[in-house]
C-alpha cells in the first residue's frame, strides 16, 4: 500500500518527523524506498543536478513526467511528489493539464508548486479536483530572478508575509508546505501555527520534516553543495575511483578475464574459420 496524505498527516500529528529526499530515476527510487524514505520528491532541481543547467527555469513538463514515471516505477510504498515546472501553473487550466501529466500519466501521488497568495486559487482548484498539492515558500527557485538566492523572511514584514502565505496555502487545501531557506525560528513559528506539516530545507530543526536534494547529501554532484546539506556519503569520489580502476584494467588487459567471457568449442571455431 502506498503512503497516503493521511499517513503523512498522522506522522505530523504524532510528532514523528518526516524524511523526504529528491529522486530522479529508477535505481535511486528503489534505494530510497529500501532505506525507508516515506516521501520522494521528483524536484525540478533535476534541471541542475541531472541536466547540468543553471536553474530550474528551463525544465519542462515532459522532463518532469519522464523522471516522475521512472521514480514511480521504482517504488511501491513511497508517496511520490512531482514539481510543476516554471510557468506551467499560471492559469488553472494549465495547472490541471500539468497535474494530469504528472499524476494521471506518470503516476505521481501529488504535485508541488511554488508561491503563496498568488497561487492559492490554483491550489484550491487542484485540491477540489482530487490533486494533492504541496506548497513551497521562502526561497522559491522559480522566482530567483526576482528574489535572489538568499534566505527569505528575515525582516518583520517579510516574515509576516511568509506566515500569511503559509496560512493561505493551508486554507486553500495544501497538504504540506516546503519551507526553503527560512530562518529557523520563523520556520518553527510557522510550523506551530499550521495544522499541516512543514517540510524544511535550510529552515532548521523546527519543521515537521526535512527534504534534501539527493546529490547534495550523498556527495554525487559536481556542483556547489549548500550549507544546509550534510554529507552522508561521498558517492561521487567512489564512482570516480572505481572508473579509474576500470580504465586502468582495460588499458592493461586485466579486464575482462575468462570469468567475464564466453568460451567456444575449438572444433566449431576451426570449422567456422576454415
Ligand atoms: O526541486 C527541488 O529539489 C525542490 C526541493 C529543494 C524542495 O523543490
Ligand atoms: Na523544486
Amino acid at each position: 500500500m502506498r503512503i497516503t496524505l493521511r499517513d503523512i498527516q498522522r506522522m505530523r500529528d504524532g510528532g514523528e518527523r518526516i524524511a523526504m529526499v529528491t529522486a530522479y530515476d529508477h535505481p535511486s527510487a528503489v534505494l530510497a524506498e529500501r532505506a525507508g524514505v516515506p516521501m520522494l520528491l521528483v524536484g525540478d532541481s533535476l534541471g541542475m543536478v541531472v541536466q547540468g543547467r543553471e536553474s530550474t527555469l528551463p525544465v519542462t513538463l515532459d522532463d518532469m513526467a519522464r523522471h516522475a514515471a521512472a521514480v514511480v516505477r521504482g517504488t511501491e510504498r513511497a508517496l511520490v511528489v512531482a514539481d510543476l515546472p516554471f510557468l506551467t501553473y499560471a492559469t488553472e487550466a494549465d495547472a490541471v493539464a500539468g497535474a494530469r501529466r504528472l499524476m494521471g500519466e506518470a503516476g505521481a501521488g501529488a504535485v508541488k508548486l511554488e508561491g503563496g497568495a498568488a497561487v492559492t486559487a490554483v491550489v484550491a482548484r487542484l485540491t477540489a479536483l482530487g490533486v494533492p498539492v504541496m506548497g513551497h515558500l521562502g526561497f522559491t527557485p522559480q522566482a530567483q530572478h526576482q528574489i535572489g538566492l538568499r534566505v527569505q523572511g528575515k525582516d518583520a514584514a517579510a516574515a509576516r508575509q511568509l506566515l500569511a502565505d503559509a496560512l493561505a496555502l493551508e486554507d486553500a487545501g495544501a497538504f504540506a508546505i516546503v519551507l526553503e531557506l527560512v530562518p529557523a525560528p520563523l520556520a518553527a513559528a510557522i510550523t506551530a501555527r499550521l495544522r499541516i506539516p512543514t517540510i524544511g530545507i535550510g529552515a532548521g530543526a523546527g519543521c515537521s520534516g526535512q527534504v534534501q536534494v539527493w546529490h547534495d547529501i550523498l556527495g554525487v554532484g559536481t556542483g556547489r553543495v549548500p550549507r544546509h546539506a550534510k554529507p552522508y556519503a561521498a558517492i561521487g569520489p567512489a564512482i570516480e575511483a572505481a572508473l579509474k580502476s576500470y580504465v586502468a584494467d582495460v588499458a592493461s588487459g586485466a579486464f575482462p578475464t575468462a570469468a567475464q567471457s564466453a568460451g567456444m568449442d575449438e572444433a566449431a571455431l576451426a570449422q567456422a574459420l576454415s
